[in-house]
């Protein structure tokens, strides 16, 4: 059963089938990687509830680099296999965290948080990188937003060219 939200009514899955058409406009004609890629941070940071950190890191030379993110400073460099961004990037597969406490090696940029969503960026057999949302509420990511992300960042992959910034 799915949870309206009370501002507009809409199940989970419409508001990312909503973002998803917005996002087709937004990419149109862009393929820069960077630009859509900051976009996307701004329109996720924004237009999703309870939300204190969205944005990207991208692989560079072996290691996750902060790219483009609204919320407060992040640390800058992750490696692949740490924390959350890192298990992420390292097994190619969405990872869900209803208790960032309760993860071994989760790391703390902002004590705020209380729950996180990481989805891969994989482009044929590349890995260029992940999207990280983090949230103040536990438990705030589920099943339907692995599958909203995951469409979402598809669409990034589809709609952008990453060569001038990720290895
Ligand atoms: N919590 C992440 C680090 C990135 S910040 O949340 C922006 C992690 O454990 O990988």
């Amino acid at each position: 059963m799915y949870v309206s939200n009370t501002t507009t009514g809409h199940t989970k899955p419409a508001m990312y089938g909503e973002l998803r058409e917005q996002l087709v406009g937004l990419f149109a004609g862009e393929r820069n990687g960077l630009a859509n890629a900051a976009n996307l941070s701004a329109l996720l940071y924004t237009s999703l509830p309870d939300l204190n950190w969205a944005g990207f890191y991208f692989l560079q030379d072996g290691e996750l680099v902060l790219g483009p993110f609204q919320g407060k400073v992040a640390c800058v460099r992750i490696a692949l296999g740490q924390g959350v961004c890192g298990t992420a990037a390292e097994r190619r597969e969405t990872v869900l965290v209803p208790d960032v406490h309760a993860f071994p090696g989760h790391i703390a940029c902002d004590a705020a948080s209380l729950s996180e969503i990481v989805v891969p960026l994989v482009q044929g057999d590349r890995l260029l990188g992940v999207l990280d949302l983090d949230s103040p509420r536990l438990s705030r990511f589920d099943e339907d937003d692995r599958v909203g992300l995951g469409a979402i960042v598809d669409l990034l992959l589809d709609s952008s060219d990453f060569t001038r910034f990720v290895d």
